[in-house]
């Protein structure tokens, strides 16, 4: 005798040869579609990098990033206008200075750019929230995220927290809101807490660059920055790609040490990864779509490879869906007019 399943009635017959079509029936109205949407992508949920360099009266293209630009800061008003008449809530700020020195000592000048940068945006859109990325290679002239150690072949983790920690406290003196070490070394998370509050900066948080993997996706950042190590690389502080169990210790352990934000980086090709830190922690979670995956997207699209519009939002709203509550994109000004256009 047969096992199989037989249907009794024509509905049942039906069914059972489409199952999804029972699904599938409110996707037929827009407006069904519209109010079953399980996740929802708002200007609000977006943060965007902006490039602040020293000099005066430039705005230079960024070759290897379409659209986004190197800002001094006497040029960048009329931009933080647009940003907020965007309604995007954010940007991240990343200085580019004029001379870099072994020890990256233009992170904590409060005459660098980002400083600079910080004070302008604060006076001209105080509701505009503004985050510093605090890491050293964009300062440094070997390229490399903190201070060498003795044989100058290697970061010195240990010895890179106090400069760390003075960046973030240069950027709090400067009005930010947030500060994001990116430089993934040790117990920088508790030490730029400690320099925070010790210089009376308690209401700044933290947004750490938790889950940061040593990844290919950065090529067009470290061209825009000039910040390529200038020999090894990142992959001794940075996250095998391959290790999603070790990328959730390494927010969660952010966490403990004080993090008022985890974050995942790259976001696309890590939808999993942001996933499992959603489910193993309370904190909200930005999810960083990064230059490479900008520049796959630009390039497909210029080519007439791909609808821009469409492949941009569907990558950031899968990012959402993944379950972060925040994504820092280079797209964020493009989506959010799409967004508006859209409603
Ligand atoms: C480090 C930093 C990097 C990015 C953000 N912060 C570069 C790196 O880790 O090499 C990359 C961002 C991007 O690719 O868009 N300061």
């Amino acid at each position: 005798m047969s096992m199989s399943y037989t249907p009794e009635s024509t509905a049942e017959r039906e069914a059972a040869i489409d199952p999804r079509s029972a699904i599938g029936r409110l996707r037929r109205n827009a407006a069904a579609r519209r109010m079953l949407a399980e996740t929802l992508l708002r200007p609000e949920h977006l943060v965007l990098p902006l490039f602040v360099k020293d000099g005066r009266d430039s705005v230079t293209p960024i070759a290897s990033l379409p659209g986004q630009s190197q800002w001094t800061v006497d040029r960048l008003g009329a931009e933080i206008d647009a940003i907020v008449a965007a309604g995007i809530p954010a940007v991240l700020l990343f200085g580019i200075p004029d001379a870099k020195d072994a020890e990256g000592t233009g992170a904590w000048d409060p005459e660098g750019a980002v400083p600079r940068a910080a004070r302008m945006i604060k006076e001209r859109a105080p509701g505009l929230l503004v985050v510093a990325d605090v890491c050293l290679c964009e300062y440094t002239s070997h390229g490399h995220c903190g201070t060498l150690d003795a044989t100058g072949s290697c970061v010195d983790s240990h010895a890179t927290l106090p400069p760390l920690a003075r960046a973030a406290v240069a950027y709090a003196d400067a009005g930010v809101d947030v500060v994001a070490p990116s430089a993934m070394m040790d117990a920088q998370v508790a030490a730029i807490r400690a320099a925070l509050d010790g210089a009376g900066h308690r209401d700044v948080s933290i947004l750490s660059y938790s889950t940061k993997f040593a990844s290919a996706f950065y090529g067009p950042f470290r061209d825009a920055v000039a910040s390529a190590p200038s020999f090894g690389d990142r992959a001794t502080h940075q996250l095998p790609p391959a290790n999603a169990r070790e990328a959730v210790r390494e927010s969660l352990r952010d966490e403990k040490e004080g993090a008022d934000m985890l974050m995942v980086k790259p976001a696309g090709p890590y939808l999993d990864v942001i996933q499992r830190i959603r489910a193993k922690s309370l904190l909200p979670i930005a999810a960083y779509q990064v230059s490479g995956e900008y520049a796959l997207l630009k390039a497909a699209a210029e080519r007439g490879w791909i609808d821009e519009r469409r492949a941009a939002l569907e990558s950031l709203v899968a990012i959402r869906r993944a379950g972060a509550d925040l994504v820092i994109t280079y797209y964020a000004k493009d989506a959010a007019r799409w967004l508006r256009e859209g409603a």
